[in-house]
């Protein structure tokens, strides 16, 4: 199964019907991301149009897609939802575990070895519950699902942060955390907030050496890492149409940078040519008959100020090729300026490393612009200065230009190809003398550059370019070389000026593949043994989280009161703690270390009321849980922030934590922790946080009557016999008050299934 024409059909059948109303409900004309907004409603049409940037929205995704970094805590929370099979179709890749060391069958070969288990778990995993599973080897979620999945229209979430890519095919695709996809594929509907709208309108046209990428390069220098938050960035325009669906891809991908919700492109001949290429006539087939809703109305982009709520100009016709870095990708530099400013800056500028390929920049289009620089290196005897290497995306994508040839150019001009898979783009590199972290520069085609990103050295200076550009530059060997204007030496010491790229937009004799890498589940599952070996480090069963026994809690210690900032990462560590993503108890031994305790400044290092002694914070906690006390988490504002991980909201319910009592949660964590079956409250007056004392116990003493909007009265004893009584607001509905009672949102609906 490579895709689903009939979900297809069936979404484009319901859009006509869908769309008029919307239109008629807004009293306008249309964008292209309210269409699919608004066509994929899980409930019924509002009375009045959603506030943008306001209201909370319930949808309905047609398909969810994970990595298998994300995907085993995700499925191991799906195999309890009591299902036979995903509600949505669903796949998973093994993209995000495979380091990259000597070169592809080396690497593939030992990742088959060292991750065995977590392969073998999501293999057996999918093949019961009816998801795709894309081998190791088999390429990077993001590219698979371009190739595969990717529809116009369509409305797609994944549990990786560059999902968008999809939007180079006019989907509106999602990152999220592991619990809204366990939703989806468990048939309930994904809450999030209705974006607010940025239309980018592109003029002109790309030529010489400017690629999409620097599109994205440009719009990241503009708008900076947090300026896209909130938002759908919709592309549009002649400049837009202009574009390989691929090259869409990539902006689409790069949007995650400026914090975007998601990107967009409206449907056009670019995605029927890439249909057709990636043999879904049938999908181009389908979208040509519904095209009019597939793009914003037309009155919409000639008046966009009225009705995006910012609105970007770029004329491609002038775009220059850009250098964005080091450590950050809107640090955006045109090449003619990076000699001068990296001198001002003291970059080192000589390049250790060019590196193409990955999620971002591994199309056909990519591979053969960067191929024709790297022709006339090979041609015109000029010496590689930079070590090279190439990632491709998939194993349809190495197939094909290793039939083509490019591969064996690469080789010839000095490069090596890594395996199909994320590698240096997550740190999965073992780089070569990079502990010694020396101060130096590398230049790559990926998205992210932040500090360590790439190979753990914090004094790796990373900068993101397009692949012809990183190839020009890794070939030169220096970080300020500019192909539209410098020469360079080659053996015979003649003055060597590169000819802009030249490449294929699709491959010209068609993509080919021997074997995709992917695995189709089967059509019953029922009799499929998951595989978990029990003792597993990396991997743990999960058991259902006890119900609530309907009484008040009372007698809970304190075991920290975190202090300021307590985010995502200080609650559930990631880096090394990555490993054990798919094992609760193991993972739960990074529980809040990184959360600054109110009372001594430190972290990890909190008092266990039992002996009055001082001990790491999953410690205390164990040794409560094992006496079956009740504990409770104070923290301050914005409790929870930064990433969607459930984990941060498991771990704690695993080891026994019954209430985290905040000034103010980030939404995405207090709704983590209600479903989880947390209780989740918040001061009703900001100034009781300061009377919580290091030996406090707490008596919950209305618990008993929880209901929606009532507050909840708390008795809080100190050490010195004296007591205060404070109030605490929760948000809870009537069905999150029910998950509450069940013991987490999964165990009803297991209930329910039952
Ligand atoms: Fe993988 Fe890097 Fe893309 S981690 S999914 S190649 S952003």
């Amino acid at each position: 199964m490579a895709f689903d024409i009939n979900m297809i059909k069936k979404v484009y059948a319901g859009m006509d019907e869908k769309i008029k109303t919307a239109r008629a409900l807004l009293n306008r004309p249309l964008t292209l991301t309210e269409k699919i907004l608004y066509s994929h409603l899980a409930d019924e049409f509002p009375a009045k149009p959603f506030e943008r940037g306001k209201s909370y929205v319930n949808f309905a995704p047609d398909r969810v897609a994970m990595q298998d970094a994300t995907a085993q805590m995700a499925l191991l929370q799906f195999m309890q939802a009591g299902k036979d099979k995903v509600a949505v179709p669903s796949t998973v890749h093994a993209d995000h575990l495979i380091q990259a060391k000597v070169g592809a069958n080396d690497d593939l070969k030992t990742a088959e070895v060292t991750n065995k288990e977590v392969y073998d778990f999501l293999s057996s995993v999918c093949n019961k519950y009816g998801l795709g599973f894309w081998k190791p080897g088999a390429g990077i979620i993001h590219q698979v699902v371009l190739e595969n999945y990717a529809f116009p229209g369509g409305m797609m979430i994944g549990t990786d942060s560059h999902t968008p890519n999809a939007g180079g095919l006019g989907m509106i695709a999602v990152g999220v955390g592991g619990a809204d996809a366990v939703d989806v594929m468990a048939g309930m509907p994904w809450e999030v907030k209705f974006p607010k709208l940025i239309g980018v309108k592109l003029t002109g046209k790309l030529n010489g050496w400017t690629a999409p990428k620097d599109i994205i390069l440009k719009v990241a220098g503009l708008l900076t890492v947090k300026g896209g938050t909130g938002y759908i960035l919709e592309y549009f325009g002649e400049g837009a149409q202009s574009l390989s669906a691929t090259g869409k891809g990539t902006i689409g991908n790069m949007g995650a940078e400026i914090g975007a919700t998601t990107s967009t492109f409206g449907f056009d001949d670019a995605m029927v040519r890439y249909f057709r290429a990636t043999k879904r006539d049938d999908v181009a087939e389908a979208a040509l008959e519904v095209k009019e809703h597939l793009t914003g109305d037309p009155e919409a982009y000639a008046d966009p100020e009225k009705y995006f709520d910012q609105v970007i100009e770029i004329n491609l016709s002038e775009l220059e090729p850009h250098l964005n870095g080091p450590f950050t990708p809107d640090l955006a530099t045109p090449i003619s300026k990076v000699r001068e400013v990296a001198k001002e800056n003291g970059w080192p500028t000589k390049v250790e490393f060019g590196l193409i390929g990955s999620c971002t920049n591994s199309s056909y289009e990519d591979i053969s612009r960067a191929a024709s620089i790297a022709k006339q290196a090979v041609d015109k005897g000029l010496k590689v200065k930079s070590e090279f290497t190439v990632t491709p995306g998939s194993e349809q994508v190495r197939f094909t230009i290793e039939r083509d040839g490019y591969i064996d150019l690469f080789e010839k001009m000095g490069g090596r190809v890594f395996a199909n898979a994320c590698g240096p783009c997550i740190g999965m590199w073992a780089r070569e003398g990079a502990d010694k972290q020396e101060k130096n520069t590398i230049v790559h085609s990926f998205n992210r550059n932040f500090a360590k990103r790439a190979d753990g050295n914090p004094n790796t200076h990373a900068f993101v370019a397009s692949p012809e550009l990183v190839t020009a530059i890794a070939i030169s060997g220096e970080l300020g070389f500019n192909p539209l204007t410098d020469t360079l030496k080659n053996d015979k010491g003649e003055e060597i000026k590169l000819e802009p790229p030249t490449g294929y937009e699709l491959p010209p004799k068609g993509f080919d593949v021997k074997d995709a890498g992917y695995q189709e589940p089967a059509k019953d599952g029922t009799g499929v043994e998951v595989v978990v070996k029990p003792d597993s480090k990396r991997l743990q069963l999960l058991t259902p989280f006890e119900p609530w026994d309907g009484k008040n809690i009372t007698g809970a210690k304190l075991l920290i009161k975190a202090a300021g900032k307590c985010t995502t990462d200080h609650i559930s560590m990631a880096g090394p703690w990555l490993r054990f993503r798919g094992h609760l108890d193991n993972i739960s031994d990074n529980m809040l270390i990184g959360a600054i305790n109110a009372f001594n400044q430190e972290s990890n290092k909190v008092k266990n009321q039992l002996n009055g002694k001082y001990g790491k914070v999953p410690d205390v906690q164990r040794e409560y849980k094992a006496q079956n006390i009740p504990t409770v988490v104070v923290g301050d504002h914005n409790y929870g922030e930064g990433s969607s991980r459930e984990h941060a909201a498991m771990e704690p319910r695993h080891l026994g934590v019954k209430v985290v009592l905040v000034k103010s949660f980030a939404r995405i964590h207090e709704t983590n922790l209600k479903k989880q079956g947390m209780l989740a409250l918040t001061f009703e007056d900001e100034n009781d946080y300061d009377k919580i004392q290091e030996d406090d116990v707490f008596n919950f003493t209305d618990l008993e009557a929880f209901a929606p909007d009532k507050p909840v009265t708390i008795e809080v004893e100190h050490a010195d016999g004296t007591k205060d009584t404070i109030k605490a607001l929760h948000t809870y509905n009537d069905q999150q008050i029910g998950w509450y009672k069940a013991g987490s949102a999964l165990n009803l609906i297991a209930a329910k299934n039952a």
